[in-house]
């Protein structure tokens, strides 16, 4: 079975087997079965965050899993929504409904389930902010767990579900918790414009729609997975010391001794805009973005993206991470072992 419209990456490699599963109960006696009898199964959503090196050996389960359960009491509405719904929409959905509080999550690609795993997040919010909880099948004793968003270890890309819960967790929903009282986040560039009192959540949304559409590529055109490098944290004093050698370095105060680079920053001063291995290449608008330009193997993208990160090494002294989940033969891998 091919993948190639399986992953926005739109690199084009196949599976031994592939089953579409639209309902809950089937999510979990498929996955529960494929890991009882030992098989080799990959979990797949919209194919947004992963990168495909090889043809995979075993079964894509592939969640299509729909519903929005709404709840509310004074303060807040609950939503209960089914892994396999598209994230997008349900922006959409909730915006159509007068429900604000995701509107600096839209138009980011990919499944609820999916979206707690690295902690979605843009402009100003992440789904932390937002979650009340995750509901998760344990593969180990086949049972149906929830999570309260304090319970997931979220922190920036990043949670419970890529450290202790790796490869033992499927997400089956998602609680959200949104308050009534919306107070809008227009800390971000483009939306300082906007004043506190009179902006609504839809202005919000279309001002964000519109800064997504003109610097990250529409994976429809250009195939791509989101930003591939983390944004690296480093300590003040590092900071304060690359500040000298790279003055106009871009860096956001995480807390009194952290400092977020922006990578795309490192990426573009250091030239490699454009930067190409086969028909992978720096994207030209965003260099924190790699690109398919047509016939990318998944080989080609990790090659450039060790290029990147020994380039930005050399550079800076900085050590990139990847973002997306590199997947070969056998299942996800690390960057390096490609
Ligand atoms: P997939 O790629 O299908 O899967 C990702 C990983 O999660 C895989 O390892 C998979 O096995 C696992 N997985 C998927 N579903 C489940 C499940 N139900 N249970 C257990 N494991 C599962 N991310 C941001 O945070 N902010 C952004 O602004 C952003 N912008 C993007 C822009 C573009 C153009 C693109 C292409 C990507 C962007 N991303 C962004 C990354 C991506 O949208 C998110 O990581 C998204 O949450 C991935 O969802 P998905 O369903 O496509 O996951
Ligand atoms: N920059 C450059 N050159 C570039 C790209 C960026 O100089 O080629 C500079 C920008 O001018 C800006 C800074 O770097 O000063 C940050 O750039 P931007 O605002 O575009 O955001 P980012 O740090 O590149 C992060 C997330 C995105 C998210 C945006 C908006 C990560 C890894 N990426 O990107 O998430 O949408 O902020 O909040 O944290 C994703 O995860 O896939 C993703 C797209």
């Amino acid at each position: 079975y091919s993948l190639k419209s399986y992953n926005t990456f739109n690199i084009d490699h196949s599976c031994a087997e592939l089953i579409n599963v639209k309902s809950k109960a089937e999510l979990i006696s498929t996955c529960l079965e494929l890991y009882r009898s030992e098989q080799r199964f990959l979990v797949l959503g919209g194919g947004s965050n992963v990168v495909l090196t090889d043809d995979y050996l075993g079964t894509v389960v592939h969640v299509e899993t729909k519903g929005i359960e709404f709840a509310e009491d004074d303060e807040y509405h609950y939503l209960g929504v089914a892994a396999g719904e598209n994230w997008h929409d349900l922006v959409e959905t909730t915006l159509s409904m007068s429900i604000s509080g995701l509107e600096n999550l839209a138009l980011i690609p990919g499944t609820v389930g999916a979206a707690p795993i690295q902690n979605i997040g843009a402009y100003g919010v992440e789904l932390m902010q937002v979650c009340d909880w995750v509901e998760y099948l344990d593969l180990r004793n086949g049972e149906l767990k929830r999570l309260a968003a304090n319970e997931c270890k979220f922190s920036y890309r990043d949670s419970i579900f890529k450290g202790e819960l790796l490869s033992c967790a499927v997400i089956t929903s998602v609680g959200l918790k949104l308050r009534k009282r919306w107070e809008p986040v227009i800390s971000y560039g483009p939306l300082r414009a906007f004043e506190k009192e009179a902006v609504t959540a839809k202005q919000v949304f279309d001002c964000i729609c519109n800064m997504r559409n003109t610097k990250l590529p529409n994976p429809a055109v250009l195939g791509n997975a989101g930003s591939f490098f983390k944004n690296p944290i480093v300590s003040r004093a590092v900071f304060d010391s690359l500040v000298e050698n790279h003055p106009g370095i871009v860096g956001f105060t995480v807390d009194e001794d952290s400092v977020k680079l922006a990578a795309g920053w490192l990426i573009d001063k250091a030239g490699l805009k454009g930067l190409k291995v086969g028909d992978a290449a720096v994207h030209e608008q965003q260099a924190l973005v790699l690109v398919n330009l047509g016939y990318a193997t998944g080989e080609d993208v990790t090659h450039l993206a060790k290029k990147v990160i020994g380039a930005i090494t050399d550079l800076y002294g900085i050590d990139l991470e990847a973002e997306p989940r590199i997947i070969g033969a056998n299942g996800e891998k690390e960057l390096e072992d490609d």
